[in-house]
């Protein structure tokens, strides 16, 4: 039973760590460049904000496809660089469409927004992998219901306490 536990929670921090990867280094080294450019929506709100940046949303995928093939050569996978792509881009994804939408809802950028800032990329990450996984992952991979809910517990709890690590080294300005 401990053991199962175990594999379950190893097994649903492997698999997600692209995306993890991918969320923190477009957090870490972003900036620059807002990837709608600064343009408003037609409510007269940004678009996205000057928190989702092109430099982020490249370093991030990046990040996701090099975790990707590294982990490819610890355990073998077909296909490392689709996978990284489908995590990365859908994290990124999933992270911008939250920020489409807390700026739909008069939320500023950099506002807290529970548990949705925790959880977007995840969701986004998971949403394009199981849509879009099947189709190029000649071996594609069902994660277990276990492995997705130690995913998606443990993700606002390591989100949080890295969040209170960078506030403390003064890396950011809230401590979410
Ligand atoms: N970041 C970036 N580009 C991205 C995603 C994140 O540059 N595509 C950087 C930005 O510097 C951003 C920080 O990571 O401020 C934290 O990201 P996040 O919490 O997702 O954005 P917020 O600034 O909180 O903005 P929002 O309210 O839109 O979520
Ligand atoms: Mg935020």
């Amino acid at each position: 039973m401990k053991t199962m536990i175990l594999q379950g929670v190893l097994q649903g921090v492997w698999f997600i760590l692209p995306a993890w990867a991918c969320n923190m280094m477009a957090c870490t080294f972003g900036g620059g460049r807002p990837i709608d450019g600064g343009r408003s929506f037609i409510d007269g709100r940004p678009l996205l904000g000057k928190g989702k940046t092109v430099r982020g949303l490249c370093v991030g995928v990046s990040s996701a496809v090099g975790v990707a093939i590294l982990q490819s050569f610890v355990i073998y996978t077909v296909h490392p660089i689709a996978f990284g792509l489908l995590l990365g881009v859908g994290a990124m994804l999933g992270d911008i469409a939250k920020s489409f939408l807390k700026r739909r809802l008069n939320i500023e950028s950099g506002r807290p927004f529970p548990p949705f800032d925790q959880l977007d990329f995840i969701i986004g990450a998971l949403a394009l992998y199981y849509v879009v996984g099947p189709y190029v992952l000649s071996d594609f991979y069902y994660p277990s219901w276990g492995s997705l809910m130690v995913i998606l517990l443990l993700t606002p709890f390591m989100h949080l306490s890295l969040n209170v690590v960078g506030y403390k080294l003064d890396k950011k300005e809230v401590w979410w």
